[in-house]
């Protein structure tokens, strides 16, 4: 299939066009590059032997958009284009909802105008709040806590009012849990801007001596050690369940909303043990207080995903450790990987 990657040149939408391109599909990426680098394609290429198809573009833009795809016809769309700092969100709403919601609605009108009726929608974990439990299934209560949260349950709410009404033929709502690691080539990966939010990259940070030590935010949560617990999903097992999704929805014209995680959880203090033992780097940490908004522990039931698309999540924390290291050590030029 030709599918139409918007955000493909960001971290999950570049690993989904590599995954792509290797099952035999042809991924058109669609990109403001707000938070991508220039040379992504380009790497993209070398990793795969293909040229990929650019178009610099805003998805608020339904023309420029709705002439895109008018000249480069697609079969289907993922959707990874988006804002996604919680702390920004709260400081500038209005910016997420336009970016997010009306830039959904946008590409969603040059989708109609052209006649292509098929969506994989990048969603959040985040959309169950402070779960009651976990494992999460898909049928728990979706509580937002912060304004991407909200973002992403409208525009989920949206995808799934337009397959209801028979204007999309195929959608798949995919929830993710913690996406973290890297292309094992090290050609592609994260590259968060500033100081990183999340845990992996400020991780692999103190690994390279950028920074520091690593603040572990909050000790005294219920879990085996204290420590938050996370369901942290490898990139690449992300990127082969977009394929999936993708051909599951076009092959059966269905509307699904489904999680995207191992099924297991990790602790800080298991992923910083982990990361150790696999890069041999000392990780010294300093036990801060707990962030604000923090969940003490959520891990995902991955069986839909299983059950629909014949997925499962195959690579385990080692290998995100190892992967998440390659691609930092490489940008940081260290050669002992
Ligand atoms: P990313 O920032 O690396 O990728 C997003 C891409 O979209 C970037 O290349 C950016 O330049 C592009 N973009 C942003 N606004 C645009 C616009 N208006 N028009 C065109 N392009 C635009 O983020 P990511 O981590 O790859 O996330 C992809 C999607 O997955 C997002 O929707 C995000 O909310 C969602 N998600 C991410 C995580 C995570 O932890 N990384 C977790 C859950 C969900
Ligand atoms: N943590 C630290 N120190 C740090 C960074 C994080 O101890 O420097 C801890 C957090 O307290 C948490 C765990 O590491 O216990 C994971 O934190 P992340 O920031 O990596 O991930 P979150 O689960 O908080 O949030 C991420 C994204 C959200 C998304 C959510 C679910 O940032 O946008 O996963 O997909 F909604």
């Amino acid at each position: 299939m030709r599918i139409l990657l918007t955000g493909g040149a960001g971290y999950i939408g570049s690993h989904t066009a590599a995954v792509l391109a290797e099952r035999g599909h042809e991924p058109v990426i669609l990109d403001n590059f707000a938070n991508a680098e220039r040379d992504v394609p380009a790497r993209l290429a070398r990793l795969t032997g293909r040229e990929i198809a650019v178009i610099e573009a805003d998805i608020r833009d339904t023309e420029q958009v709705t002439a895109a795809l008018r000249t480069q016809p697609v079969e289907a769309v993922i959707h990874f284009a988006a804002l996604k700092a919680v702390g920004e969100s709260e400081a500038d709403p209005l910016r997420y909802y336009d970016m997010n919601i009306a830039g959904t609605i946008r590409l969603m009108q040059a989708m109609q105008a052209v006649g292509v009726g098929r969506i994989v929608f990048s969603s959040s974990a985040t959309v169950y709040g402070q779960p009651e439990s976990s494992p999460i299934l898909e049928d728990a209560p979706t509580r937002v806590e912060n304004i991407y949260g909200r973002t992403k349950l409208v525009m989920e709410d949206l995808i799934r009012d337009l397959a209801r009404t028979g204007k999309l033929a195929g959608a798949a709502n995919l929830r993710y849990f913690n996406p973290v690691g890297a292309h094992p080539s090290a050609m592609i990966g994260e590259t968060p801007r500033g100081v990183p939010n999340n845990l992996m990259p400020y991780v692999t940070q103190v690994a390279t001596g950028e920074r520091a030590h690593l603040n572990v935010f909050g000790n005294d949560y219920p879990t085996r050690d204290g420590t938050g617990e996370r369901d942290y999903i490898h990139v690449m097992d992300l990127a082969e369940a977009h394929a999936l999704a993708v051909e599951h929805i076009a092959a059966h014209d269905v509307s699904v909303t489904v999680n995207l995680g191992t099924g297991r959880g990790t602790t800080v203090l298991e992923l910083v043990r982990a990361f150790e033992t696999t890069t041999g780097r000392k990780i010294p940490l300093v036990f801060a207080p707990r962030r604000p908004g923090d969940v003490a522990s959520y891990y995902a039931n991955p069986a839909l995903a299983e059950r629909l698309f014949g997925w499962r999540a195959r690579r385990d924390v080692e290998d995100m450790c190892r992967d998440s290291w390659r691609w930092q050590a490489s940008r940081a030029g260290i050669n002992d990987v």
